[in-house]
């Protein structure tokens, strides 16, 4: 068979994935199914991205993190973008067959837990959304001991001529980022020093502006959808997404700011 747009994007399984629960059909359930297909291949492509920016920090090669970092803070403004197609749906309408989700939820994104662990925000206890055993929560464990993109970066610092500290060279990979104030005097010396370097230190606060305001736009959404019912992941809802607001993933970018 010869190669066409269609075969090569493989359409035929991508189309016919589209499958509403509700009975007779809800007209916008078509909506919530793709906005969701969307945004997990969305997230694929920024696990691609994250385990390049990754490599380039390794390598000390600037202009390749420059370019990715680049690529990911504007997919982040899409991410956000997108949310306002589903504010279109109105709680009356997602009433209508929130009852045929049981238990599923975004709560259970393999994919968007490998891309909070690979940054830097390790949630150990929440590898128990995954089913045990099953290749997504291989992966989720998988990254949750694999070095993070921030343990990345203090390598691509101390190519720059920074000393990291032995304790956090030396840290358990399971926990999370914590600021630290030898990265924040390495990074305020490389604002100061190479023009380059405070380009990419720009871009990366772009990108993780971008993160922040995804979650505080998905909890507004899910608050003026679904008020303060609990969550069908089973979360108190918007109380437990209102923990991970503000989160930065770089928080030694944040932590500089008024030295600037
Ligand atoms: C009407 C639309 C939506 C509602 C009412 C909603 C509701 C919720 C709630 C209540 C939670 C907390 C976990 C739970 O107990 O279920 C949650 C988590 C989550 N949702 Fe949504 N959501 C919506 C749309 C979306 C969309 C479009 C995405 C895109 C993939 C998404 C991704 C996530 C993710 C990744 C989490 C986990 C967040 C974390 O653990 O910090 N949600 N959602």
């Amino acid at each position: 068979m010869s190669l066409t747009y269609s075969n090569y994007l493989k359409l035929d399984q991508i189309l016919s994935q589209q499958q509403v629960k509700s009975d007779p059909p809800e007209h916008d359930e078509t909506l919530f199914i793709i906005i969701h297909q969307v945004y997990e291949l969305w997230f694929k492509l920024l696990l691609h991205e994250f385990d390049k920016i990754a490599r380039n920090f390794a390598d000390n090669d600037l202009f390749e993190v420059m370019a990715t970092f680049k690529r990911t803070r504007t997919v982040m403004k899409t991410l956000v973008g997108q949310l306002d197609i589903l504010e279109t749906m109105t709680p009356m309408s997602f009433s209508s067959f929130r009852d045929r989700l049981a238990a599923a939820s975004g709560f259970q994104s393999a994919q968007f837990r490998e891309f909070e662990f690979l940054l830097g925000y390790k949630r150990a206890e929440r590898l128990a959304d995954q089913e045990p055993g099953s290749p997504q929560y291989q992966a989720v464990e998988r990254r949750l001991h694999e070095p993070s993109v921030v343990d990345r970066f203090y390598e691509f610092l101390a190519h720059r001529g920074a000393t990291i500290p032995e304790e956090l060279g030396s840290r358990d990979r399971k926990l999370p980022t914590t600021p630290h104030p030898a990265i924040q005097e390495a990074i305020l010396h490389l604002y100061r020093s190479e023009p380059q370097v405070a380009i990419l230190f720009e871009l990366m606060t772009d990108f993780d502006e971008g993160q922040q305001e995804w979650r505080y736009r998905h909890v507004k959404m899910v608050e003026r959808t679904i008020g303060n019912k609990p969550g069908t992941g089973g979360s108190s809802g918007v109380a437990f997404l209102k923990q991970s607001l503000f989160k930065a993933v770089f928080p030694d970018l944040w932590a500089i700011r008024h030295r600037l």
